[in-house]
């Protein structure tokens, strides 16, 4: 059977189970909590809300073992070439794996590299939580300003937010990604240049929109200090690209490197956490490190029923592939984890949101759906309307954790019983029969409430995941990273793509390149699209 004939055999199975609703499933097997929940360390994961029998499971696993899934992960593991349009390893990995003794990539023992960076970062950290490290004035620097985009940003970003309880008295962090100039802009407003120590995060250090971020910084730097001599205090880099941080004015021993075999999306192991460790300390980032690297093993090592990312990736390729869902949503019950769907969205959308599959044939079948979300219960009182009664199934996964960082009166037992609730209900579903009986005790005449039946009926049977923590630190968020990591390769080996370049980002990049002189230059002519023209036309009439 080709990859095809094996989509179309299970179109058949999921033909065959359409019917079945996922409370018959749960009714009519008493094992299925205990086959359909992992419990990893302090997290528990259940799918038994998911439409999943163990027909489909069988089905799915054996598709798993076609698309070669057990090679292809140990073959990213052990930093074969798996990104192969860029031609690279794929080793973020190697990143947490600080106990390996080996790992080559050309030749070269990365493991080494790794250690060589943790240890800089380290004793930064120290010198920078000790006051040793200056600025201009000769004060301890305290506010930290890290300029990225994308993947060096929204990791470190996210995991600084998740991780506030944790976060080191008298510092700040602040992140600017936006090229539009009110982000560094409102961020400087907040900073003393006398103690700001700047981040310029970029693997290429080529991003427009960071490296126009830094040209800002700089310049607003210089503004207050007046000595280009003291750049090399205030600003640090992380990059791949040592000839243009030094042209930056960066010193040498304040370059923090990371390599090409470290994906943007999956950056924030290497020094592109270096925020994280200024802010929470080395050792909080370490855990992070080690939590990550016990999903790995988790990840190497469980049979797949009981594998965590492989039963998620399972999920999201039934639900979109074979039922044709074209949403996820990720709903963390967390006002920490607030930022960790927008991190979702770059990790899995630039990584599956592709429509070739890896040897460049075209696709026929549905790849990565849209993910979004919001933390709840606040997204209870916006767009569960839509996930309860809307046309269209979203499936979700739901997080919380167990205990809150800020114990509260009954705050936490409200918070649990809306995330149950939700979960519950979107199952479920209420029916026309109860919805009547309902209403018997309502006031009104019986023609008025037979009207509003079918208002309040909900159909249910809307698959969701749990993801449930005893408490959110910094081990069990490593993990749950990582467990987003490793869902986005198998869905990558599933659908036979390269989970690992982002094309797709690149032809928007170009052609600003080409509008930003005629935008600033009225004597050039737009050589665009008759809409493009005119609009560029309009933007230069209302400039300033
Ligand atoms: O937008 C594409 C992208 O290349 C992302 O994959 C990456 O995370 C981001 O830009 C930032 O790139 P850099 O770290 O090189 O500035």
């Amino acid at each position: 059977m080709n990859y095809s004939e094996h989509i179309q055999m299970l179109r058949s199975v999921a033909e065959k189970f359409s019917a079945q609703s996922i409370r018959s499933l749960m009714d009519n097997d008493a094992q299925r909590i205990e086959k359909m929940t992992v419990d990893f360390a302090d997290i528990r994961v259940d799918f038994s809300k998911q439409r999943l029998n163990d027909d489909i499971l069988l089905a799915l696993e054996h598709f798993a073992d076609e698309c070669r899934f057990i090679e292809k992960r140990q073959a990213m593991f052990e930093g074969e070439r798996i990104n192969s349009t860029e031609n690279r390893a794929v080793l973020h990995t190697a990143l947490r794996s600080v106990h390996r003794q080996e790992l080559l990539v050309d030749s070269v023992n990365i493991m080494d590299e790794i250690r060589d960076v943790l240890q800089q970062m380290e004793q930064f950290c120290a010198r920078f939580h000790q006051g040793h490290i200056c600025g201009y004035t000769n004060k301890p620097l305290k506010t930290i300003v890290n300029i990225g985009i994308g993947g060096s940003d929204l990791g470190p970003k996210m995991v600084c937010a998740a991780l506030k309880p944790y976060h080191k008295k008298g510092i700040e962090v602040h992140f600017v990604s936006n090229v539009d100039g009110t982000h560094i802009a409102e961020t400087l407003r907040l900073c003393n240049p006398e103690t700001t120590l700047f981040i310029i995060a970029s693997k290429t250090f080529t991003t427009e929109e960071t490296m126009t971020n830094a040209r800002s910084a700089r310049q607003w730097f210089l503004e207050h200090c007046n000595n280009e001599e003291m750049i090399a205090r205030h600003f640090i880099a992380v990059s791949t690209n040592i000839a243009l941080t030094d042209a930056f004015g960066i010193r040498k021993e304040h370059v923090f490197r990371f390599w090409d075999w470290v994906g943007g999306r999956f950056s924030l192991w290497s020094a592109i956490g270096l925020p994280i460790a200024l802010t929470c300390g080395f050792e909080i980032f370490s855990e992070l490190l080690s939590g990550a690297e016990a999903m790995d093993a988790h990840f190497r090592s469980a049979p797949l029923r009981k594998n965590i990312p492989v039963m998620m990736a399972l999920c999201a390729f039934w639900n979109t592939t074979l039922c044709g869902e074209k949403n996820h949503a990720v709903l963390p019950y967390d006002e920490y984890l607030r930022l960790f769907p927008a991190f979702l969205q770059q990790l899995e959308m630039e990584s599956n949101g592709k429509s070739v599959q890896i040897d460049g044939e075209s696709i026929d079948y549905q790849t990565s759906p849209s993910l979004w979300g919001q933390p709840g219960t606040d997204s209870q009182h916006s767009f569960f309307q839509l996930l309860h009664q809307g046309t269209h199934t979203i499936p979700a996964d739901f997080i919380v954790a167990v205990q809150s960082h800020n114990p509260l009166g009954d705050h936490q037992y409200r918070l649990l019983a809306n995330v149950l609730a939700q979960t519950e209900a979107l199952m479920n579903g209420k029916t026309a029969d109860t919805v009547r009986q309902e209403l018997m005790t309502m006031p009104g005449t019986m023609e008025e409430k037979e009207q509003l039946v079918a208002h309040k009926v909900f159909e249910g049977n809307r698959p969701t995941t749990m993801i449930m923590c005893k408490k959110i630190d910094a081990r069990t968020l490593g993990s749950l990273i990582a467990m987003y990591e490793h869902k986005v390769l198998t869905l990558g080996i599933l659908w036979n793509i390269n989970s690992f370049d982002q094309w797709g980002v690149e032809l928007g990049k170009q052609l600003a390149k080409k509008i930003l002189p005629e935008l600033m230059d009225t004597t050039l002519e737009p050589q665009h699209d008759a809409s493009t023209n005119a609009l560029i036309h309009l933007a230069r009439a209302w400039s300033e």
